[in-house]
């Protein structure tokens, strides 16, 4: 089978790097890709991400039976709808579904109504009753705009004060536009936050492996927030005392299921829920409808079975007959970024000591924002490598992934020299 990927960060690099090594897959593409990318498969020029006709048409001329979306910006545009509609296998949910990442007020209502486990809640529109909300609870206390905001949107206020300015910025200043119309308002709960990716069709949901990402740019979780620098795989937070598996499996993804069943909405893809953990219990403070960057990194060395018939199976209804095999082990992927980001940073730093890095036993790096010019590998993104390593625990995994990265080095890289310490202490 050919395989198409769409999207051009470390995650996709990490689909097409476990899709192109299953014995049923012939040939992998990916649009747009990027540098690592280049090396494991075809990266056809000239079809922009929006163009869903132009991206089906080139599908049926390559006889591509499998387009896998990365991102969720194509979800939300409704990618999937209209591949399905020209009877083309796609991976990713719908327009309709989407919206459980799109809208945070659509996804807490959904929660509320199925009984999942989450931080209690008002939805506002106008920013007088809001501030009183926030008054009669207290501080802390997290506000966030009901749409799509770069990862900017969730905002966990320390103080009153904090959350009603919050409030005033996102409802009357419009900061974030249409994606700030409504805030929802929630409890802040102390916790670990975990990641539980799940694999979803129509009957059937299939969880993967835990893992955990590090959401802020500095160790110890200092500074603000990033697209996430750095994973591992399994978290050893789900011990059988804490019985953490099956209440995720039940309480989250079970009732998620009953209430895509009672809605009539036919979810397709990846359930991603971002978990808080605290007293035992799994919070869900949000999901996500793909899969987790960097999460993806440190989870799918460890998968064990051929990740396009997967894939293809759920997208034809079929997760049934899937089970999945997971090596033994753990993975950690630490993140390497340009100096300022999340903030702005410079581009087309070249990158060195990638073919060391490359003989390294163990060792996978992913590709994000990295580009050719002139031959070179250079940076073009924020985040721009995840360095990966499966060790025997966390401790090999971690000890492999920072050897590794004393090989690499551009002007101005940073990256966290923690990632996966948590996991030492659970
Ligand atoms: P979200 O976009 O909803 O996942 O929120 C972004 C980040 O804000 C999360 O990864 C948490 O670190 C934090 N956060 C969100 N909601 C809460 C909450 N109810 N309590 C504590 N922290 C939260
Ligand atoms: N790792 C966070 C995300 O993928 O949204």
């Amino acid at each position: 089978m050919k395989v198409l990927v769409i999207g051009s960060g470390g995650r996709e690099h990490a689909l097409v790097w476990k899709i192109a090594q299953g014995k049923s897959v012939e040939k992998v593409y990916c649009i747009p890709g990027n540098a690592g990318i280049s090396r494991i498969a075809d990266r056809p020029f000239g079809l922009p991400l929006d163009d869903f006709k132009a991206i089906a048409d080139f599908v049926r001329k390559e006889k591509i039976g499998l387009t896998v979306v990365g991102p969720e910006a194509p979800l939300v545009k409704g990618m999937a709808d209209f591949f399905r509609k020209e009877g083309l296998a796609i991976f990713g949910p719908g327009k309709e579904p989407s919206r459980l990442e799109g809208s945070k007020v659509f996804a807490k209502i959904m929660m509320e109504e199925y009984g999942v486990p989450t931080a209690p809640f008002e939805i506002f529109k106008e920013s007088k009753p809001a501030s009183d909300y926030i008054k009669k609870k207290g501080a802390p206390i997290v506000v966030k705009a009901d749409g799509l905001a770069a990862g900017k949107g969730a905002i966990v206020c320390k103080t009153e004060d904090e959350a009603i300015d919050s409030v005033r910025r996102i409802l009357d200043e419009k900061i974030f536009g249409d994606a700030g119309a409504r805030v929802v308002i929630e409890e802040c709960l102390p916790g670990e936050e975990i990641s539980m990716l799940a694999l979803v069709d129509r009957d059937t949901c299939v969880p993967l492996i835990s893992s955990q990402d590090h959401k802020r740019i500095f160790d110890d979780d200092k500074g603000p927030n990033t697209g996430g620098m750095g994973a591992y795989s399994p978290v050893p937070l789900l011990t059988e005392e804490l019985d953490l598996d099956r209440k995720i499996r039940e309480e989250v993804f079970g009732r998620m299921m009953r209430g895509f069943k009672k809605e009539g909405i036919s979810f397709n893809g990846i359930l991603y829920a971002g978990i808080m953990v605290s007293g035992g219990v799994p919070y869900v403070l949000e999901f996500n409808v793909r899969f987790g960057d960097p999460e993806t990194q440190a989870i799918l060395p460890l998968l064990d079975t051929d990740l396009a018939q997967v894939l293809l199976a759920c997208a034809n209804n079929q997760l049934n007959k899937i089970k999945l095999k997971w090596k033994k082990g753990t993975c950690v992927c630490v993140v390497a970024a340009s100096g300022g980001y999340p903030n702005a940073y410079e581009k087309e730093k070249e990158i060195k000591g990638l073919d060391a890095a490359a003989k390294r036993k163990d060792v996978v790096i992913f590709h994000a924002g990295t580009a050719l010019k002139d031959g070179k590998v250079v940076t073009a993104g924020g985040r721009v490598l995840g360095v990966t390593a499966i060790g025997r625990d966390i401790t090999d995994a971690r000890s492999k992934a920072y050897e590794t990265v004393k090989d690499i080095s551009f002007d101005g890289m940073q990256f966290r020299r923690d990632i996966g310490v948590k996991a030492l202490k659970y």
